[in-house]
């Protein structure tokens, strides 16, 4: 089939390379001119896992293809997916212009039936905004004879294995309108998805508006597992139980299961922050107060600060003499991602008190960089008293540190030589927000450890 997908970033690029790589004729455009010159020159401009050989050799076998030329991507694909951002606005709600904007540039060059699909995470109703928008557009040329219809597909791909997940989807939720064009929809998308329902039928379908909503749903209910555990975590430091015990304790239980059930620095990303927002500010808008999520989301941002408070416990709330390494700084492991990164509260609050930093990260640092400048936009002289190493050896960062301080769980942190550790830094000290170790081996090899919600033993 021949497909556009509007807006290249994660799910935009990983939706057109993978359908493209089961034979679909994809164009990928976008406003950024910068991004598509980088993919047209062989380059990939975000750090996601396998990413690279599928567009390479789909762009090889002249499958995928991109662009800026947007009259010219409306012309090629029946089928439009919107792939744009939808950052939070400042009330908290799902900021709709790019969204809009790319609808309304369907309606201006479309020239044949189209199925516009809204890939994008957006509020109830959205669809009904797009098409409104289109058709504005569509009254405005003159050309009400030209149909469409506007179909919900979320996307629920994790960044770090975007890819598998796409490949392997475990849900297809496709919402429709039950009328002529809306079912002639439907069966475009049913024949671009059938590859990936051969041996098991993955698709749900749906009407539109629950399709929009069960993607909110969805990340309101892992982040409320988050939220949770990181409450019971902290109460289980205050009452001497070992979380990592609760967790496997409660996990057993098949109503239960083990996902998402891990205590730790608190949830950040792309996603989860401001999806948790936008639907507590529709709640609200539609006169009912989601308290449970609201309550998520306070939990949350004060857990990002539970890591340095242990630190400053130890070391006192001044830091100007004192060093830290630390590890990890994109939002979780396998990607460059430092959108609402927990890294980046560890950090203002470390070099606000004085502290100087030496920070590890495999793939994050470029991106680090560029976030700090705006973080730190107000006192710029902090970032000098910070450093960055991608080393293959994150032990290169531990020499003479106060403390070694972990805030993503990457693997090449997962098991540390600890004669080696203890040789390099100043005092063994370590505060680790994503419970790598076990509190007794470190205790065992002379390690002051504390992890989040393990201080049982
Ligand atoms: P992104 O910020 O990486 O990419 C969005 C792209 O759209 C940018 O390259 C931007 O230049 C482009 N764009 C903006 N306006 C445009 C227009 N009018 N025409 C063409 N291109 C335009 O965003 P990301 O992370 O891919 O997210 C996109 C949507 O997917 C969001 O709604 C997000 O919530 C949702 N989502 C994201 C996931 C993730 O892991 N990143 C997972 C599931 C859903």
């Amino acid at each position: 089939m021949n497909v556009t997908i509007i807006g290249t970033g994660y799910v935009g690029l990983v939706t057109g390379a993978c359908l493209a790589d089961i034979g679909n004729n994809m164009l990928c455009v976008d406003v950024d001119a910068r991004k598509i010159d980088t993919l047209n020159a062989g380059g990939i401009p975000i750090y996601e896992p396998g990413l690279g050989d599928l567009v390479e050799s789909n762009m090889a076998a002249k499958r995928l293809a991109f662009s800026t030329d947007i009259e010219a991507s409306v012309a090629h694909g029946d089928v439009q997916f919107i792939a744009v951002g939808t950052p939070p606005d400042e009330d908290g709600s799902a900021d709709l212009q790019y969204v809009l904007a790319a609808a309304r540039n369907i309606g201006k060059y479309m020239n044949g039936f189209k199925v516009v699909v809204d890939k994008s995470t957006v509020p109830v109703g959205t669809a009904d905004k797009v098409a409104a928008v289109i058709q504005e557009e569509l009254d405005k040329r003159g050309r009400s004879d030209l149909r469409f219809s506007v179909v919900s597909n979320p996307e629920f791909l994790k960044e770090g294995a975007a890819i598998e997940d796409f490949m392997r989807p475990d849900r297809i939720v496709i919402g429709y309108s039950d009328d002529e064009d809306g079912r002639e929809a439907l069966a475009a998308m049913r024949k671009l998805y059938a590859p990936f329902n051969r041996n098991h039928e993955r698709t749900r379908v749906m009407d539109v508006r629950s399709a929009e909503f069960t993607k909110y749903a969805a990340n309101a209910m892992l982040a409320t597992r988050i939220s949770f555990m990181n409450e019971l975590a902290n109460l289980a430091d205050r009452v001497g139980a070992d979380i990592e015990a609760v967790r496997q304790g409660i996990g057993s239980d098949p109503r239960i299961g083990y996902s998402f059930l891990y205590a730790g620095t608190g949830y950040g990303g792309s996603c989860f922050p401001k999806d948790i927002q936008a639907l507590t500010r529709i709640a609200r808008d539609n006169g009912q107060a989601l308290r449970v999520l609201e309550s998520v989301e306070a939990v949350n941002d004060e857990q990002k600060r539970v890591l340095t408070q242990k630190v400053l416990d130890r070391f006192g709330p001044d830091l100007s003499d004192r060093s830290f390494a630390l590890w990890g700084l994109a939002f979780k492991p396998n990607t460059d991602d430092m959108r609402e990164a927990p890294s980046r509260v560890v950090l203002d609050a470390l070099l606000r008190a004085g502290a100087r930093v030496v920070a590890h990260d495999p793939i994050a640092v470029d991106e680090t960089r560029r976030v700090l400048q705006l973080d730190f936009a107000d006192a710029p002289a902090l970032l000098e008293r910070i450093s960055f190493s991608s080393a293959k050896d994150p032990m290169e960062v531990l020499a003479d540190a106060d403390a070694l301080i972990i805030v993503t769980e990457w693997k090449a942190y997962r098991s540390p030589n600890l004669e080696r550790l203890k040789a390099l830094m100043k005092s063994p000290v370590i505060f680790d927000g994503r419970n790598l170790y076990e509190p007794g081996v470190m205790k065992e090899a002379g390690v002051i450890y504390q992890g989040i919600g393990r201080n049982s033993r």
